[in-house]
């Protein structure tokens, strides 16, 4: 049967994965297709059992199912357990469908090369700054930092890490210059109305580098601060196409083309993207 794999979100119109995964298919010569499919909130387990009826070769979880998927699957990674949410299914070989998290990893192979001993700064302490910090933990760094608006979520994060330390947005802000890779996890900067940054950047070292992985606006306010000090800035489109590419290499043994794609994508969704 021919191979076929999709998206399921609410909403998912607008997801960028469908024409990434298809163009990675043709470019790979795999015969097989990629489709988004809405799901009402309330039938999540209704499309998963459809999902594995029908025999989908593989799926993308994105919100809100990526935690509420996990009773449903077969079996869930370590990748996925430690941090609780899920946003690629893989089929194994005896049709078992197991959930991985390629999010944190993939974001952290957007950043390029880095050594355990750099000193890593999350701002926020949300979904999305769990998966990162989880990620970073299990490849073996420890000075990982997690600043919040509201310390207690921090403090809860670095416990679950054991390791790294809380701070708050003003204590990240007065000792920046400690800090090798400074991500920005919060949704602060995605939408134009609201420029406003969680912490100032005048104190940034030298050869930091700064992330930030909301990727619609392309150059969030925060990377336009950073790119005032000459450090090298990536935007969200690096995380975006590298969980992408991971979850593409579990589903055909193969690892697409990352900085084609990501090329692609600014040219494609251009200026400073917005369509929502
Ligand atoms: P996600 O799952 O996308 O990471 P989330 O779980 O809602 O989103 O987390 C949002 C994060 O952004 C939180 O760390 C939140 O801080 P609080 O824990 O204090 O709520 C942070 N955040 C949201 N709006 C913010 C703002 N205006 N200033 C600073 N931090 C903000």
């Amino acid at each position: 049967m021919k191979k076929w794999f999709a998206v399921i979100g609410n909403p998912i119109s607008h997801s960028l994965s469908p024409n990434m995964h298809d163009t990675w298919l043709k470019q790979l010569n795999i015969d097989a297709s990629y489709i988004p499919i809405h799901v009402e909130q309330d039938q999540l387990e209704q499309a998963v059992e459809s999902l594995k009826l029908l025999g989908c070769s593989g799926w993308n979880v994105t919100v809100p199912f990526k935690e509420a998927i996990i009773p449903f699957l077969d079996d869930v990674d370590d990748s996925a357990k430690g941090i609780g949410a899920v946003n690629t299914v893989v089929r194994t070989l005896d049709n078992k469908y197991v959930g991985y998290n390629t999010d944190g990893l993939g974001f952290i192979e957007s950043l390029g090369y880095i050594l355990p001993e750099h000193n890593i700064l999350l701002i926020g302490a949300g979904g999305a700054a769990r998966g990162i910090a989880h990620a970073f933990e299990r490849l073996g760094f420890t000075q990982i930092t997690i600043a919040n608006r509201t310390l207690e979520k921090a403090i809860v994060l670095v416990d679950e890490l054991q390791t790294g330390q809380a701070l708050t947005l003003d204590e990240a802000e007065n000792n920046l210059n400690k800090f090798d890779i400074i991500i920005q996890t919060t949704p602060l900067g995605m939408k134009s109305s609201e420029a406003s940054l969680p912490i100032q950047l005048n104190r940034l070292k030298e050869n930091a580098i700064v992330a930030d992985i909301v990727y619609n606006p392309l150059v969030t306010p925060f990377i336009e601060e950073a790119k005032k000090y000459n450090v090298r800035t990536i935007n969200g489109l690096g995380m975006l196409v590298h969980q992408g590419a991971l979850a593409f290499s579990y589903w055909n043994g193969v690892i697409p083309d990352t900085d084609g794609m990501i090329q692609q994508l600014i040219e494609q969704i251009g200026g400073n993207y917005v369509n929502r």
